[in-house]
C-alpha cells in the first residue's frame, strides 16, 4: 500500500520559499501536497499561488492571512517557516503546539531566549525541527568534510575562515529587514549562521567559547558621508528616484518583474520596502565581524565577515595535527531576487588543497552538481520531500540541537560585542553537555 502523502504548509511567502514549494508540487508531487500558503501579504501569497498554478498545472494552494486558521483548516504534517528570521521561534513553537513538525529556514532563531522556547516546545510536544543548511549539501563543503573523516589531516586544531560578501549581494542585506538586529539578529546570526554550521559540521564539533569584535563601517549614512560619498545619501530609496540613476548600489523594483510583483505591488499592505538606501541612517547591524570560537575537544576558530569586497566567496584553511586542509570558493556576483534561477550561488570555482605533513600540496578536484548553492539545494530536498530519500552518508541533516549549535555562535558574539567579554554558550542555551560531537547531537 502507497503512504499518504505529506501535507506542508509555508508560512513567510517572499523569496525563498519556492526552494520548498515548487519540488513539493514538481519533483515529490507522488509524496508530497502543499496545503497552504500564510503571509501578511496577499499579493505576494496570491504571486506564489498563481506561479505555481501557471507551472504545475495545479489548483490553487488555499492562502490564508491568519496562520492558526491555516493549521486548524489544513492540519498540516509539516510547517515550512521562511518569515523573517525574528519571527521563526513563533512559528516553529505554535506549528510543534498544534501537532506538526517543522522545516525552518536558517538561522532557527536570532537568540537564546527564542532557542530556548523552542527546545522546551520539542521537549513538551515531541515533535521534530529541521534546520536547512544547505550549504552542508555543496558537492565542495561535503568533499571537505568527506577528507576531514578519512582522518586526512588527522585531528584538527583549527580553522581559519574568511568570507566574503560583495557591493552586490552584501549590499543587499543593507536595503531590508536584515539591516535592523531586532529582525534579523545582525549578520553574525543571519549569514554567519550558515558559515559556523559549515565549520561545526566539518569538524563535527560543538562550539563552547565565543568572543567577537565587530562594526558598522561602510554601510550607513554616517560611514558614506565620512568617506565623501554624501550624493549617494540624499534618497530613502533607489525605485523610481532620478537622482539613484547612476548610483552604483541601486536596485530598482519596477525594472525586474518578480520584483515588481512581490516587492513594490505589495507595499502599501505591509509597508516592507525592499530597496531602501543602504546609506540612510537608522542601519544597527555591523558590516565587519571578527569571531573566536573554541571548541568542546578543543579546535579553535578565527572567523572573518566582510560585507564590502569587491568580490564574493570565502576561503577556510583547515589544521589538522597530520596536515592542512586550504578550501576556497569564489561566487559570481548576484543581488538575491525572488526569482528562484538567480536565488543562489551560480557555479562557484572551488579550490580544493590538501597538504600532509612532510609532503607536498595536491590538489583534489570537485565536481560541482546542477542546482542552487553548488547542487547542494536538489540533495536537501530530496531528504526533505521524498519518501524514499537515499540515506546520507554524511550526516548533513540538522535538528533543532545543530541548529542552535550554529546559531548560539551568533548570539553569543552578539553578547560579546556588547560586553567586551568571552561569552561560554553553555550559560546561553544548554547543548548537551554529556556529548562532545555535533553528531551526537539531534
Ligand atoms: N538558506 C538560504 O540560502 C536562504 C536564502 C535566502 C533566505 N533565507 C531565509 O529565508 C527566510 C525568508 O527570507 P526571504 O529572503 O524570503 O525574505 P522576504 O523578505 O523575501 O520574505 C519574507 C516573507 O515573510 C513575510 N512576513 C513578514 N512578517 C511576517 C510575520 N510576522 N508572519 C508571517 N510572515 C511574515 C513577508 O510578508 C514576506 O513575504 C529567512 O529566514 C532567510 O534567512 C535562506
Amino acid at each position: 500500500m502507497s503512504q499518504k502523502r505529506t501535507r506542508y504548509a509555508a508560512v513567510g511567502t517572499g523569496g525563498r520559499v519556492v526552494m520548498f514549494t515548487r519540488p513539493i508540487v514538481g519533483t515529490y508531487q507522488k509524496d508530497a501536497e502543499l496545503v497552504g500558503l500564510c503571509d501578511p501579504s496577499e499579493v505576494r501569497r496570491t504571486f506564489h499561488q498563481k506561479a505555481l498554478s501557471k507551472e504545475f498545472g495545479i489548483p490553487p494552494v488555499p492562502t490564508y492571512a491568519d496562520f492558526d486558521v491555516m493549521m486548524k483548516e489544513q492540519k498540516p504534517d509539516v510547517v515550512i517557516v521562511c518569515t523573517p528570521d525574528c519571527y521563526h521561534h513563533e512559528y516553529i513553537v505554535r506549528s510543534l503546539e498544534a501537532g506538526a513538525d517543522v522545516v525552518s529556514e536558517k538561522p532557527m532563531t536570532i537568540d537564546a531566549e527564542k532557542c530556548q522556547a523552542i527546545f522546551d516546545a520539542v521537549k513538551r510536544t515531541g515533535h521534530k525541527v529541521r534546520t536547512t543548511f544547505n550549504v552542508r549539501w555543496g558537492a565542495g563543503p561535503t568533499k571537505v568534510r568527506q577528507l576531514i573523516e578519512q582522518g586526512v589531516i588527522g585531528r584538527v586544531m583549527h580553522v581559519d575562515f574568511e568570507y566574503l560578501l560583495n557591493t552586490s549581494h552584501g549590499a543587499d542585506y543593507f536595503r531590508r529587514w536584515h539591516s535592523h538586529k531586532e529582525f534579523s539578529g545582525g549578520l553574525l546570526l543571519h549569514k554567519s549562521t550558515h558559515h559556523f554550521d559549515l565549520i561545526n559540521w566539518w569538524i563535527n564539533g560543538i562550539p563552547e567559547t565565543v568572543f567577537a569584535m565587530g562594526d558598522l563601517v561602510f554601510y550607513g549614512k554616517k560611514n558614506a558621508v565620512a568617506r565623501g560619498d554624501e550624493t549617494w545619501t540624499r534618497y530613502d530609496r533607489y525605485t523610481g528616484v532620478a537622482e539613484a540613476k547612476d548610483d552604483p548600489f541601486r536596485l530598482a523594483l519596477d525594472e525586474d518583474p518578480t520584483m515588481r510583483e512581490m516587492y513594490l505591488n505589495a507595499e502599501k499592505e505591509t509597508g516592507y520596502i525592499r530597496d531602501q538606501n543602504v546609506f540612510r541612517e537608522g542601519v544597527d547591524i555591523e558590516d565587519t565581524m571578527s569571531v573566536m570560537v573554541r571548541y568542546r575537544q578543543g579546535a579553535m576558530l578565527t572567523y572573518s565577515l566582510n560585507t564590502f569586497c569587491p568580490r564574493e566567496g570565502f576561503r577556510a584553511s583547515i589544521s589538522g595535527d597530520r596536515g592542512r586542509i586550504e578550501y576556497s570558493e569564489e561566487h559570481a556576483s548576484h543581488i538575491i531576487t525572488g526569482d528562484a534561477k538567480t536565488d543562489g550561488y551560480t557555479g562557484p570555482e572551488i579550490k580544493l588543497i590538501v597538504q600532509k605533513l612532510f609532503e607536498g600540496p595536491q590538489e583534489i578536484s570537485v565536481e560541482v552538481l546542477e542546482g542552487g548553492h553548488g547542487g547542494g539545494d536538489p540533495l536537501l530536498q530530496e531528504q526533505i520531500f521524498s519518501h524514499a530519500a537515499t540515506r546520507d552518508p554524511y550526516g548533513r541533516s540538522a535538528g533543532h540541537e545543530q541548529g542552535a549549535a550554529s546559531l548560539l555562535i551568533g548570539a553569543a558574539a552578539n553578547k560579546s560585542m556588547a560586553t567586551g567579554l568571552p561569552v561560554n554558550i553553555n550559560d546561553l542555551v544548554t547543548l548537551n553537555p554529556s556529548v562532545k560531537l555535533l553528531s551526537d547531537l539531534i
